[in-house]
């Protein structure tokens, strides 16, 4: 049976165990430039016995990042930190993936716990979003710049352009982000994309650029490196993108060359989506039966018992933990211990040791 601690193969991707640290930004950064924040945030997850450890969104331009803080693969200084980052995970274990993404209207932003305060930074920047269309994400939002066809085109080669020095970092995988209101979700969704061209309208119109956008992904990334894409199923909005939109766009973006389909939901303002364990199982489990992809499992996945049921069930190929991992970055091998697999093998070789090993002192006796 495939449950959490059963490896993972697909094409040159090779896991020790199906447990994903899912991409969670940290808006702590300046230029885009990983650091020791970063090597130290991300390798912990590696220590704590994930298979897989995603770096957050990074923008493919200045300008796609949600903050000033968030990372950078636009320039080729950007390659050497996330180098750094993904030697560190590999040697301990881990594969490294990174999700590549644009904003839209929902870039330009501060970080969270700078909004609503006094307080700021000084090296604070915002700028000018772009989307589909003109039409902010919230009242409190920038009135975004229509794109047009010619600034997409340019994008579009930003992606290639930060999936190929994704490869020269070292990762592993590679995940589009096409969810959470962000520039792909906009262009899928009649929420956001109200545009009168070949872009805009029907679905087939809607899924036009995203479309574009993962076919020229495909063709910078090296063929034996799996592709993963993130999607929000569902926009929970009345008249809104469903998961029958999804469905549809799911098996065009497989027959495109996308191995694995991240099952989110929600992102617009005032999208109604219910926090609720193993949320979104059932849209990854629909999307897993009817569009010839795989599926990662997320959202409130953190009980071991369900999560290893969703993959023994078949539901999903993967479970990915945001908040979980954060409060417990050891949580994989927590799950091992959980589900009575607990071996040395599984926890590096120095925490192991001292795990199963080190001599217990009697109070009084020699500090170990
Ligand atoms: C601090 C934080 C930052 C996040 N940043 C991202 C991100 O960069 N990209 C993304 O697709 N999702 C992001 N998410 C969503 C998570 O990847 C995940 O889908 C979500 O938290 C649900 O999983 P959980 O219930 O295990 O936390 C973020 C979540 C948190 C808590």
């Amino acid at each position: 049976m495939t449950g959490l601690t059963t490896p993972y193969t697909l094409k040159s991707l090779s896991l020790r165990n199906r447990m994903v640290v899912s991409p969670m930004c940290q808006y702590s950064l300046q230029g885009g430039l990983t650091g020791d924040y970063h090597l130290v945030h991300l390798g912990r997850f590696a220590l704590g016995g994930f298979g897989l450890v995603m770096v957050e969104a990074t923008g493919i331009t200045p300008t796609g990042r949600i903050t000033y803080g968030c990372p950078g693969l636009w320039d080729d200084n950007h390659v050497a930190g996330l180098h750094r980052i993904t030697s560190f995970l590999h040697a301990y274990g881990a594969a490294a993936g990174i999700q590549l993404a644009h904003a839209g209207r929902k870039a330009s932003t501060l970080p969270p716990w700078l909004i609503g305060t006094s307080e700021t930074e000084p090296h604070a920047e915002t700028w000018r979003p772009v989307a589909p269309s003109p039409i902010p994400h919230s009242a409190a939002s920038q009135t975004p710049q229509a794109l047009t066809e010619a600034a997409m085109d340019d994008l579009i080669a930003a992606w290639a352009a930060a999936a190929g020095r994704a490869d020269r970092a070292g990762f592993d995988m590679v995940e589009i982000h096409g969810a959470h209101g962000y520039l792909l979700h906009q262009f899928l969704s009649p929420v956001a994309n109200q545009r009168t061209d070949r872009f805009g309208g029907s679905l087939e119109n809607r899924i036009r650029f995203p479309l574009a956008v993962i076919a020229a992904i495909r063709a910078a990334w090296p063929a034996p490196k799996p592709l993963f894409l993130r999607i929000s199923a569902e926009d929970g909005l009345p008249g809104g993108w469903t998961v029958d939109d999804a469905v549809i766009f799911c098996r065009r973006a497989g027959e495109l060359g996308v191995d694995v389909v991240d099952v989110s939901a929600g992102g617009f303002d005032g999208a109604t989506i219910r926090p609720a364990p193993g949320m979104f199982l059932a849209n990854a489990a629909r999307i897993r039966a009817e569009c010839g992809v795989q599926t990662m499992a997320v959202g409130l996945m953190g009980d071991v018992a369900m999560a290893d049921a969703a993959l023994c069930d078949g539901k999903a190929d993967l479970v990915a933990l945001g908040r979980a991992a954060l409060d417990d970055p050891n949580w994989a091998l927590h799950a091992y211990r959980a589900l009575g697999q607990e071996s040395p093998q599984v926890w590096n070789r120095q925490s192991g040791y001292a795990i199963d090993r080190w001599p217990m002192r009697p109070a009084g006796g020699n500090a170990v």
